[in-house]
């Protein structure tokens, strides 16, 4: 069995993620008709549910995980869902999962109101325990998910635009509900604080990592394999990692930055662009700044107790940086 396959069997086929798709299964079935409909095939999918399991693994360092506590895990997944949902509408999106986004299917409205659903139904779940860290972290996850889509979307097209404000509105968009989700698992595992801090740290470049490998991604796989269409980021104006390291480092930058000013953004046009990023090492130096915010999840873990679930975390993280989906 190669690492990858014991892996995917020990996360892919564990008990928390059992425990997280019944969970989830049974929230679809309870939903009020219109919503279950629109999105269960997301919720219940192939999305790879990585913030329910990171709650449910950050909250067992201390003690073991208790199912009383499994709502917490889903209403990640909840905002999760919601947000992308939300970012369908933003970017025109027409798949997601491989399946068709509500959008495309139904309509804008339908899936605005959709997501709000979500979004209002994860709180919901969270109400009961009563914990104000809880609500804390994840409001502000939420509050930080919004202003960086705001931040990305006033960026469009922006060839200005500087790793420091890429790196601001990945933080908030991806890494703050990442963290959050992680942060979430300590709190209920009872952790103490400092550790919590750690784990919430740990979570912020993890969340980083999944970001820059996403971005590298919408330009290096096939789309049957991430279940949406690539090259989509560049097309639609958003500039990330790859783009802005061609700009700091290529002669080449300087026609780039023309065709995206002059909204020449082709297919043929982001066909050359693509090889550009491969000639000019713009796809390595991305793979090596995941691979930089993976080494410093691991040195965040090596801060916690020696306990099965460390290993279990530290091949989760590797495993994200080798991802192909
Ligand atoms: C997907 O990233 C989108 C996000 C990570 C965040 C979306 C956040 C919002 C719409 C605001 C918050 C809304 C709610 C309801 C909590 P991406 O666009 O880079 O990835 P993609 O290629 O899969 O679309
Ligand atoms: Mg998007």
């Amino acid at each position: 069995m190669t690492l990858e396959t014991s892996l995917k069997s020990r996360l892919f086929d564990s008990p928390e993620l059992k425990k997280v798709e019944e969970r989830l299964e049974r929230f679809a079935n309870s939903q009020y008709k219109e919503t279950a409909e629109l999105t269960t095939p997301f919720l219940i999918g192939r999305g790879k549910k990585l913030r329910p399991l990171l709650t449910i693994l950050c909250s067992t360092f201390y003690k073991p995980f208790d199912d009383n506590n499994i709502d917490i895990a889903i209403a990640g997944e909840l905002i999760h869902t919601a947000s992308l949902i939300h970012d369908d509408i933003v970017d025109e999106a027409k798949a997601r999962r491989g399946v068709p986004t509500i959008n495309h299917k139904r309509g804008n409205q339908m899936a605005v109101l959709s997501g709000d659903y979500l979004f209002a139904k994860a709180f919901e779940l969270l109400a009961p325990y009563n914990s104000s860290k809880i609500l804390k972290t994840m409001t502000t996850a939420v509050r930080e998910m919004s202003q960086g889509e705001i931040c990305q979307l006033q960026n469009l097209y922006n060839t200005e635009v500087t790793r420091e404000d890429y790196f601001d509105y990945i933080y908030k968009k991806t890494a703050s509900l990442i963290s959050a989700c992680c942060e979430a698992g300590a709190i209920i595992g009872e952790a103490p604080i400092d550790k919590i801090k750690i784990i919430r740290n740990f979570g912020i470049h993890l969340g980083l990592a999944f970001q820059i490998i996403d971005d590298l991604l919408d330009f290096t796989a096939k789309p049957l394999n991430v279940g949406k269409p690539t090259k989509k980021d560049l097309g639609q104006g958003n500039i990330t990692i790859p783009i802005i390291y061609l700009f700091e480092t290529s002669k080449d930058g300087e026609k780039v930055k023309e065709i995206i000013n002059n909204r020449e953004l082709t297919r043929e046009n982001l066909e050359y662009i693509t090889s550009l990023l491969y000639s000019n090492g713009a796809i390595s130096y991305t793979y090596s700044l995941a691979k930089e915010e993976i080494k410093k999840a691991i040195i965040c873990l090596e801060e916690m107790p020696d306990v099965e679930v460390k290993k279990t975390l530290s091949r989760l993280t590797y495993f994200i940086s080798e991802r192909k989906e």
